[in-house]
């Protein structure tokens, strides 16, 4: 009989890595307790792993051969024919590093394939979860911090260690979570990414539009794209196959997703048309800019002792333009950010550019919106159903956005022809 404490993972394939640090000894346990919740469980080791504990305990605990060399010679390597480290990639329902040290983070972070593990790495296709646990300086040291911060970009879960005594006596983070924090956090990653959207064709527009005044000045705005990239990221988890427009950001581009980058509204806006025929879902998170200098001076635009003003034209309203292309079948979902009146501000716009749906942000909400790595967001549907969500991590309400449009009705009689 399998526990009910962490629901998503009987019948799951989740694929464990196990690193050098002095906590691999909890992992022994996370085996247990993932076996426990009905889960298949497949170790791969690196080589300072085992000087920790044995290849032997992890397979006696996972019922299943460990893997820890690339090399058929190895002596702890199969006999048989199959590429076991590509075969785990593409067997697993989620991968999770634990405990992850620094050199293997680094490793990951950077495509390296040296050993059986990173290789498996490079051939995933499923959510990988990492879980670092190291010394604190090596922790706070800028380099992690950027690793882990590429990883993220990328669409990796990385399950933040805990504050404590370090093996080192030093206190503060570096410490691995508990077995059972960690089971927990692998259900909640496999049940926010269940592979619902399989052959799904999915658009997402992200970040905002640059309007050039002359060659070195743009009229623009604070997005920073992160909850497009997000939506591109969760969905691609999802199993679709999700095209990614983006504004002037900097962000990296999610594992899987196919990504175009544009400048102006004017570009975003042809991008759009150019890909949305074959869209399941179209998505309009980008902040797109309402308008754009009549023209773009050729040169620099000198500075002179007297006031200036800029004529400015109306730029194409883009979702707008799909509401009145869209077809039956297609879902069309937009954003509102709005100052007051939000409720009957999202919902005009809801009406007026024939959507599906409506995801209204609010400035007035704190740690929602441009910049930041949570959100506030209101879910309004077609159908007149209001949900306003609390403040979580952007993937957290890209995933609950996902999930809504699923739920969708059939679409409403506001639609065009075909
Ligand atoms: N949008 C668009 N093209 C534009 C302007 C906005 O496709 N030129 C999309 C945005 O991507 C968003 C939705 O329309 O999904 C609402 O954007 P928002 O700026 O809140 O609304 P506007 O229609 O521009 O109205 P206003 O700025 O007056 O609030």
């Amino acid at each position: 009989m399998f526990s009910h404490a962490h629901p998503m993972l009987a019948g799951k394939h989740i694929a464990l890595g196990v690193t050098g640090g002095i906590s691999v000894y909890k992992m022994c346990t996370v085996v247990r307790l993932l076996k426990k919740a009905g889960a298949e469980v497949r170790v791969m080791m690196t080589r300072a792993a085992t000087e920790f504990v044995t290849p032997l305990t992890f397979s006696t605990l996972s019922q299943n051969e460990v893997v820890v060399s690339l090399w058929p010679q190895d002596k702890h390597a199969s006999t048989d024919k199959s590429v076991k480290h590509i075969d785990i990639g593409l067997w697993a329902d989620a991968m999770l590093v634990a405990p992850a040290t620094a050199n293997t983070i680094a490793h990951i972070a950077h495509g390296y394939a040296e050993d059986a593990l990173s290789a498996a790495i490079l051939a995933l296709r499923c959510p990988l979860i990492i879980a670092p646990a190291m010394d604190l300086d090596m922790w706070e040291h800028p380099a992690t911090q950027q690793n882990l911060a590429l990883l993220r970009s990328r669409g990796c879960f990385i399950l933040p260690p805990e504050e404590g005594e370090l093996a080192s006596g030093l206190v503060g983070p570096g410490r691995l979570p508990e077995p059972e924090t960690i089971v927990e956090y692998v259900n909640d990653v496999v049940a926010k990414t269940p592979l619902d959207l399989k052959k799904k064709k999915v658009l997402i527009t992200a970040g905002p539009t640059h309007e050039p005044i002359d060659p070195v000045r743009f009229i623009g705005n604070r997005s920073s794209g992160k909850m497009g990239f997000a939506l591109a990221n969760a969905a691609a988890l999802r199993g679709a196959e999700v095209t990614l427009i983006a504004g002037p950001v900097t962000l990296g581009t999610p594992q899987h997703v196919k990504r175009i980058d544009v400048e102006t509204a004017q570009q975003m806006h042809d991008a759009v048309m150019a890909q949305m025929k074959k869209a399941d879902i179209i998505i309009m998170a980008a902040a797109v800019a309402d308008y754009a200098p009549v023209t773009a001076a050729a040169e620099k635009i000198k500075k002179k002792d007297a006031a200036m003003s800029l004529e400015l034209r109306s730029t194409p309203d883009i979702l707008r333009a799909l509401g009145e292309k869209r077809t039956k079948k297609q879902r069309l979902i937009g954003f509102a950010l709005e100052t007051t009146n939000e409720l009957t501000h999202a919902k005009e716009k809801l009406t007026k550019k024939k959507l599906d749906m409506i995801v209204l942000n609010s400035t007035r909400d704190k740690g929602a919106a441009f910049g930041h790595d949570t959100n506030v967001i209101t879910l309004i549907t077609a159908g007149g159903a209001v949900k306003k969500l609390p403040l979580m991590d952007k993937f957290d309400a890209a995933a609950e956005i996902l999930s809504a449009i699923q739920e969708l009705q059939q679409p409403r009689s506001h639609k065009s022809t075909n």
